[in-house]
């Protein structure tokens, strides 16, 4: 199957341009979820959870079908990065016990925990495929650096 997709270098500079002196992390996520759902046919759903309290994860901004609206940190492939602070790159879900279909087409996953500067996860980026394998380390890589550069590059207060 061809996928369309925004080569990652341009899709970078929108974003890091998009985002730029925004210290607002609503704001950030909207924008980033917004750049990267209509940037590559692979991802179904895109979106992020947000850690509202200890051991739990409530939905933040998303593009795409329903997303679960609160996920405990021992539950699916979210609470495992949250849990771990490990990215998931999931390449079947129907193998990663606990997965928590939000949507039935969803066939792999790609979470990435974001860490303040104490190193404590404060939220996970989510991406859904309705392709089986969609996703690789290189994505992986790729998405952790950004998402390091969109909310510590601007030197946000909120958690320092
Ligand atoms: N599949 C995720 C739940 C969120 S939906 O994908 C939007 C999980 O297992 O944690």
């Amino acid at each position: 199957m061809t996928t369309t997709t925004l080569p990652f270098d341009e899709l970078r500079a929108r974003i890091l341009a998009l985002t730029e002196g925004e210290t607002d992390e609503i704001a950030l996520m909207a924008t980033i979820a917004c750049e990267l759902h209509h940037a590559d046919d692979r991802f179904d759903w895109t979106g992020f959870y947000r850690v509202t309290a200890p051991g739990l994860l409530k939905i933040g901004p998303y593009q795409g079908g329903h997303g679960c609206l609160t996920i405990p940190f021992d539950r699916g492939v979210c609470g495992a990065a949250a849990r771990s602070g490990e990215t998931q790159l999931v390449r079947d879900v129907e193998a990663f016990p606990g997965h928590i279909a939000c949507a039935a087409s969803t066939r792999s996953e790609l979470v990435i925990p974001l860490r303040d500067s104490q190193g404590e996860v404060f939220a996970v980026l989510d991406i859904d495929s309705d392709q089986p394998d969609a996703f690789d380390a290189e994505d992986a890589e790729r998405l952790e650096a950004l998402m390091k550069t969109v909310f510590f590059g601007h030197q946000r207060t909120a958690r320092g």
